[in-house]
């Protein structure tokens, strides 16, 4: 591959290598709180994440389908597929605040260590899209294998947290 399309892959995929283990750095140093936050209507904090975090998955399915419908070719869908991607990760966002914060990277059960390495991996590969999304020239695989990257991580991150919450705790609010 010629070094300006080397550059082109080279610089999304560091990028997202930097910010995972930016996130997996600071989950490891810093001193979790383990503070737990009150949330009118839920019985507990953990609850409001598998809440969202199961929010967030479901939306990552749609993305998924309307993803598969664009390469189908119906360019009409294409503002189901950035919405729905942009709401999916936003929703992730104060959950993913407290995992950092209060519970950090934990990896003193098999579940806890994948989830941990998920969410770093999450967030690489939404970084390694967003800027595959702009790299003119960028091979055709680098878009959907970074989206596959940003589903498999979405998708096991819910696995490995709501998927155990609502198994152990029963389907709660
Ligand atoms: C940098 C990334 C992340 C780290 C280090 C991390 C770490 C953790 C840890 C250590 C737990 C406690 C596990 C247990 O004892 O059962 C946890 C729970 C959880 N995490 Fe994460 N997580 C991260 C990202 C995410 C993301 C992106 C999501 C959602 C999209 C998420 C959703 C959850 C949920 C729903 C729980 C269960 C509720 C709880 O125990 O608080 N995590 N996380």
């Amino acid at each position: 591959m010629e070094l300006r399309k080397r550059g082109v892959v080279g610089v999304p995929v560091i990028a997202g290598a930097a910010a995972a283990v930016a996130l997996g750095v600071y989950g490891r140093l810093h001193d979790p709180t383990g503070v737990a936050i009150d949330i009118a209507g839920f019985s507990s904090f953990q609850a409001v994440k598998s809440w969202l975090t199961t929010l967030a998955a479901v939306l990552a399915l749609l993305q998924l389908a309307s993803a598969v419908a664009l390469y189908r070719g119906r360019p009409q869908l294409a503002p189901v597929h950035r919405w729905s991607g942009r709401a999916a990760v936003l929703v992730t966002l104060p959950v993913v605040a407290h995992c950092l914060y209060a519970l950090g990277f934990q990896y003193g059960e098999t579940r806890v260590l994948v989830h941990s390495l998920l969410g770093c991996f999450f967030y690489g590969a939404f970084v390694v899209k967003m800027l595959a999304l702009t790299r003119a020239g960028a091979p055709s695989w680098l878009l959907p294998v970074a989206g596959g990257a940003v589903f498999t991580g979405l998708a096991g991150l819910w696995l490995t947290s709501a998927l155990w919450f609502f198994t152990t705790f029963g389907v709660i609010r």
